[in-house]
């Protein structure tokens, strides 16, 4: 597994560097996701970063709450508003009981998971951190978006104000990609992530006891394809009859509202 703070450097700089992420298109998903709970419903944002998605919902009514490995991430998010619920949690031990009817975990931060085991029992806790009729939606990178953006790169981007350098490199063998980060002239950071076939996550979703409502390319949500960078998972714990039904019809919203030209 990573450190205990991976992001220890990095937290202050974060949103800067992912100003360029659609976090609009998670924003809207969760959105359209939520007719599927019932109302008054509670969210989680798991592994939330500096809590980006926990904001923009807030900011309409949600009373959504995050938690995050990272110290340094959640305290960068309560800089930005000391009232967001951001706490210090782990995937992998969850301090909720069926308390939440929507879980987010999104922007590969299940590839932060290591090892098989890390991921079955992170989902284990997702599931038990659901209400039953709850909703999972979570996402995970391919080796596609490694090998065709990260392997073997080396490049610099002028931020807001400073300057980062990312080094890449992948391991086939392992699924284990390593990137290095130095922003200014400070130190490097060093960001772990692996890569999971779609299958292994699906049966590892399947044994923590979700039923797999939907499986999409997280460009177009439509069926993942060999070129998939990103794939998105929506599961429920126990779904009631009919909901299949329902979630047809979100998956057109969300088609229409996310992807439509
Ligand atoms: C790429 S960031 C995504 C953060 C956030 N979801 C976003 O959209 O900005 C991955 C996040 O996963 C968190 N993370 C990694 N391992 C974790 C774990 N075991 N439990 C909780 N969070 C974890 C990291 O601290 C980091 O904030």
């Amino acid at each position: 597994m990573n450190l205990p703070d991976a992001f220890g450097d990095l937290a202050r700089y974060y949103d800067p560097l992912m100003e360029h992420v659609n976090y609009d298109r998670w924003f809207f998903t969760t959105v359209a996701l939520a007719d599927l709970a019932p109302d008054n419903f509670r969210h989680l944002d798991a592994a939330c970063g500096t809590g980006t998605l926990v904001e923009k919902l807030r900011k309409t009514g949600w009373s959504s709450v995050g938690i995050d490995l990272s110290e340094a991430m959640v305290n960068t998010g309560k800089k930005k508003d000391a009232r967001l619920p951001l706490a210090v949690s782990d995937l992998r031990t969850l301090p909720f009981h069926e308390s939440m009817d929507l879980v987010t975990c999104l922007f590969d931060s299940l590839n932060f998971l290591l090892a098989e085991d890390e991921i079955a029992q992170a989902f284990r806790q997702l599931h038990g951190t659901l209400r039953p009729g709850g909703i999972l939606y979570a996402d995970i990178i391919t080796e596609r978006m490694v090998t065709e953006h990260f392997e073997g790169q080396d490049w610099e981007e002028n931020n807001d104000g400073f300057t980062s350098r990312w080094t890449s490199h992948y391991d086939h063998a392992s699924g284990i990609a390593e990137s290095h980060v130095r922003v200014n002239t400070g130190a490097s950071s060093v960001i772990t992530e692996r890569v999971y076939p779609q299958d292994v996550v699906e049966a590892m979703l399947r044994d923590a006891g979700f039923e797999l409502l939907g499986v999409f390319d997280a460009e177009s949500w439509k069926a993942p394809k060999k070129k998939t960078t990103r794939i998105d998972f929506v599961a429920v714990k126990q779904g009631a009859p009919g909901l299949k039904k329902r979630f047809d019809k979100v998956v057109a919203q969300v088609q229409e509202m996310v992807y439509a030209k």
